[in-house]
């Protein structure tokens, strides 16, 4: 199951990390007001993807959205409005659905890792005293290794991987729309 899902998403994540506004903290150019649309953007991902993913298999949900709400919530940024664009956007029917859109959420935590690591050389963030999102614990990967161990130590007929492979596909596509939302309202 998790080849397959690998496989066959590479080219979806290949596409995300080079459009992602998460670049500039690699290169550490990234100004406040674009580090506060990528929280958001996250955010709406998050949040949609974590409430189905709970509704057929809460343990495989995280608890990232809470996380980011945290951090929008200090820079005093109205999360709850846009969510209403994008809350209908995205649906899981079962828990093999809620597996492949698991997937993408623990196995993101892998880049967060990263992107926390060169957060601490952003100079135009230097006001924000502590991420709770993009926070490099370890636990982030712990959360991801633990997904992978209950993957494996489960059977999954062919017909199954198929369908958690089309959800993770589609988890991407629905990140990559909420990373071209622009808010209506200054950030
Ligand atoms: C600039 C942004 C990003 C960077 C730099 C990045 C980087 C990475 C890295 C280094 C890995 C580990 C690869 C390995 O150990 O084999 C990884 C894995 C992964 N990332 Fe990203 N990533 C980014 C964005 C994202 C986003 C936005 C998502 C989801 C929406 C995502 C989903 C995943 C998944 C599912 C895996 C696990 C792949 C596997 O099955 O091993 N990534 N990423």
């Amino acid at each position: 199951m998790l080849q397959t899902l690998r496989d066959q998403t590479s080219v979806l994540h290949k596409e995300i990390e080079k459009d992602n506004t998460a670049g500039l903290i690699m290169d550490h150019s990234i100004t406040l007001e674009e580090y506060k649309l990528l929280l958001l953007q996250n955010y709406l991902a998050y949040k949609v993807v974590e409430d189905e993913i709970k509704r057929f298999e809460p343990e495989f949900s995280t608890d990232k959205s809470q996380r980011l709400a945290e951090d929008l919530r200090i820079l005093d940024i109205d999360f709850k409005s846009p969510l209403a664009y994008f809350k209908d956007d995205f649906y899981c029917n079962d828990s093999i659905e809620a597996l492949g859109a698991a997937y993408v959420l623990e196995g993101s935590a892998m880049g967060g890792m990263l992107i926390a690591k060169e957060l601490q050389h952003c100079k135009n963030l230097a006001s924000i005293g502590t991420h709770h999102f993009f926070n490099g614990e370890r636990k982030n990967v712990q959360g991801w290794k633990e997904f992978m161990k209950k993957v494996n130590s489960r059977e999954f007929s062919e017909e199954e991987t198929q369908k958690a492979t089309l959800k993770a596909k589609e988890t991407f596509r629905f990140f990559g729309k909420t990373f071209d939302y622009r808010p209506q309202f200054t950030l």
